[in-house]
């Protein structure tokens, strides 16, 4: 059942990712990888692997109740019927749930993950996770305040991107993997999986295209406005920690 929506989205979609997509994943790289909180984590600093798994837990343990929640307000919102016509926006909108129900269960996993990284440098849930950093809050409000389809899920394309750049790049560092483990990487190694073109990420992206008010119009550019905002927000929460 799932898979063949699946399969019909990508038959209505068409869905390869546009051309200017892989600079705005390439500049999120660079700046992820640079950021004092890599170099932390390469370095293999456990204290600050410690601070950074407490520090922006608040947005692991929020993302997926938000992907899962969020869209319902798409049903009821009668400008989008009339911006994007009705039968055209039913089906958006069923798509969208459709993905982000599904997109909600695997982070549901995720977040347990995160939790197997803190235990792996021997944090304890939930005492050792119950502050929120200034930086966090602004980071997680950024993302789960946003109304605007296109832009919410741009939002979330950000936070695929985000999770796979630390990852790609963390992966491959000894230090860091032997403090973490075998079970304090499995966070790290779903992230590295490449799903093709039915990954959250392109899925999650098609819907933001398919949302944007003036197809064709800017949309690189307003697209790389919001997901750079939502990485930089990021940065700062996390470059907070070191
Ligand atoms: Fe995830």
């Amino acid at each position: 059942m799932q898979t063949a929506t699946l399969v019909n989205f990508k038959q209505k979609f068409n869905t390869p990712p546009p051309v200017w997509f892989k600079d705005i994943k390439e500049e999120a790289y660079k700046k992820i990888t640079e950021a004092p909180f890599a170099e932390a984590c390469r370095r293999g600093d456990k204290e600050i692997i410690k601070k950074l798994i407490v520090g922006l837990w608040p947005f692991v343990d929020v993302f997926p109740r938000l992907v899962g929640q969020k869209y319902m307000y798409l049903f009821t919102n009668p400008l989008l019927y009339f911006r994007h016509g009705p039968l055209n926006m039913l089906s958006l909108a069923s798509s969208t749930v459709v993905f982000l129900r599904s997109i909600a269960n695997d982070e549901k996993s995720h977040r347990l993950l995160w939790l197997d990284s803190g235990s792996a440098v021997g944090l304890k849930y939930p005492e050792d996770y119950e502050s929120i950093s200034l930086q966090t809050q602004i980071w997680k409000d950024g993302v789960a305040n946003e109304t605007e389809p296109s832009d919410m899920l741009f939002g979330y394309v950000a936070i695929e991107i985000i999770a796979e750049s630390v990852s790609k790049n963390l992966i491959y560092s000894d230090t860091f993997k032997s403090i973490l483990g075998e079970q304090g990487m499995k966070w790290f190694t779903v992230h590295t999986i490449d799903h093709g073109d039915i990954s959250h990420e392109n899925l999650e992206l098609q819907l933001a295209l398919a949302f944007h008010r003036k197809p064709n119009v800017a949309i690189s550019e307003a697209a790389t406005r919001r997901i750079m905002k939502v990485v930089d927000d990021f940065l700062a929460s996390a470059n907070a920690c070191v």
